[in-house]
């Protein structure tokens, strides 16, 4: 008999999604390109009867169901289009492709365009939750065309991640809503792992911590308020051996960070709609700053920094949790607002209260903390910021104190938290009734005329700066 699902793209995250598919009783056939992808799974699957996988196209094609559900986990950019032209001529009116890759949206929207016209409907699906995810449980955004959704709504339900027996899955919106969400998803991932990454470093250079401490600190942490997947990967970060040395691992490894760009379009696009995400721009620079390692090694020899204060290890690690706890506050209040203003922007009306349901299970960026957040948008859906919610005003209050001691010390002592002070920052400025701005408004209209408006009166001014 034919098969439930088909899957394009038998990599790690391909393989360990099949594998699921498999495990929650529906039968699924992958496609690959590569044998040797092929033979993987093969491998893996050697027990399961209902997971087979082909270099065969028309095989493939005509060992699934209809109408097809094909799911595609391959590399962004041109690779899906391919995909998508490989499969086509193949299959019947009704098939249903899903990108389950880091699309950017607008890619998503031409390709649903595109495939309309053709009969077949397509769904951009944001996929969370790496490997582990893909194989256990990930969380899953899909948006696009509602009907053909209902077709995969019981597999996708079936392999998700569950919070209280609850699936990290649900059908957010149309067109790309589901890529769009995971990009920004992405963004709030990046600001947390620069976030979480420079108090690392402040709890080393200024307490000098062990790995072992280090350790002891996160998982403590992780048993709080803070607790979250990044936590706690961190915790265990701090244990892993070298192999070949037997030193501890993460100080074996370059300061270089790498990205494949979702980080990067969140903050751009951001940009765009003129909503200020200044965390997630911080961390998608400190990528590229660490990058530039020679540059930092020659104007490090140029300049002197002061030397660290050494300062008690409790009261600092006391601090640092209250900072990390704000600025992951901050990532999301920022990555959220995002998310509702392009909600308006591009129609994807999205239930805000949803998305954060969707994200306590499954995702890189589950936390604790995505449950209050749950709560805080189903009490209000259409508060525009998270700091605008009354269940959150003491949470951020009660650490203000504390971050801003750890701004101050690390700014003193010349250790860099570009994430955490812009975080404070913005928050310092989204909270301030008065803003300097008004100076800008008299440069702008100073030096090009480009007028103001009043206090006092309503209307559009301009003045002739310097004459009496
Ligand atoms: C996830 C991740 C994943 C992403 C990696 C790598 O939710 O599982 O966001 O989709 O590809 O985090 O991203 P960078 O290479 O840009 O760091």
């Amino acid at each position: 008999s034919k098969y439930d699902f088909g899957l394009v793209g038998l990599g790690v995250m391909g393989r360990n999604f099949i594998l699921n598919v498999a495990d929650n009783n529906f039968s699924a056939y992958g496609y690959d390109l590569s044998e040797a992808q092929v033979k993987a799974l093969e491998v893996e699957a050697v027990d399961k009867e209902n997971v087979k996988a082909t270099t065969n196209v028309e095989e493939f094609i005509h060992a699934l169901k209809t109408p097809r559900k094909i799911m595609l986990l391959v590399p962004a950019g041109k690779i899906v289009d391919h995909a998508i032209e490989n499969i086509l001529p193949l299959l019947d009116k009704g098939d249903i492709i899903i990108d389950g890759g880091n699309s950017f949206f607008t890619d998503t929207d031409r390709r649903e365009a595109y495939l309309k016209e053709k009969g077949i409907h397509f769904f951009g699906s944001g996929v969370s939750g790496g490997a582990e995810g893909a194989r256990k449980g990930p969380s899953i955004m899909p948006g696009g065309d509602k009907e053909a959704y209902a077709h995969v709504k019981p597999i996708f339900e079936a392999v998700s991640a569950k919070y209280k027996g609850e699936p990290c899955v649900a059908y957010l919106g149309p067109k790309s809503a589901g890529n769009y969400v995971k990009m920004v998803h992405n963004g709030i991932e990046y600001a947390m792992m620069q976030l979480t990454s420079e108090i690392y470093d402040l709890l080393k250079k200024s307490c000098d911590l062990t790995n072992k401490e280090l350790h002891q600190v996160y998982e403590t942490w992780n048993k709080g308020r803070l607790q979250s997947f990044l936590v706690e990967i961190t915790a265990e970060i701090f244990t892993q051996k070298d192999e070949l040395s037997d030193a501890d691992l993460v100080d074996m490894i370059m300061d270089k960070a790498k990205q494949k760009g979702t980080g990067k379009w969140t903050s751009q696009n951001a940009m765009d709609l003129g909503i200020p995400v200044p965390t997630i721009d911080m961390a998608v620079s400190m990528r590229e700053i660490s990058a530039l390692k020679d540059e930092r090694v020659q104007a490090d020899e140029l300049y002197s920094r002061p030397e660290v204060a050494h300062i008690a290890k409790e009261e600092l690690i006391a601090q640092a949790e209250q900072a990390l706890y704000f600025s992951f506050i901050i990532a999301y209040s920022q990555g959220l607002h995002q998310l509702s203003f392009a909600s308006k922007e591009y129609g994807y009306d999205l239930d805000m209260s949803t998305i954060a349901k969707i994200w306590r299970a499954g995702c890189i960026i589950r936390a604790g903390l995505l449950a209050d957040i749950a709560e805080a948008y189903t009490a209000d859906n259409s508060i525009p910021n998270l700091l605008l919610s009354p269940s959150f005003v003491p949470k951020v209050q009660d650490t203000l104190p504390a971050v801003r001691e750890v701004v101050a010390f690390a700014a003193k002592n010349g250790i860099p938290v570009p994430g955490l002070s812009s975080a404070l920052s913005y928050f310092d400025a989204y909270t301030s009734t008065k803003l300097p701005l008004n100076l800008i408004q008299a440069q702008r209209d100073h030096f090009g005329s480009h007028t103001y408006e009043r206090t006092d009166r309503d209307g559009i001014f301009h003045t002739e700066w310097g004459k009496k």
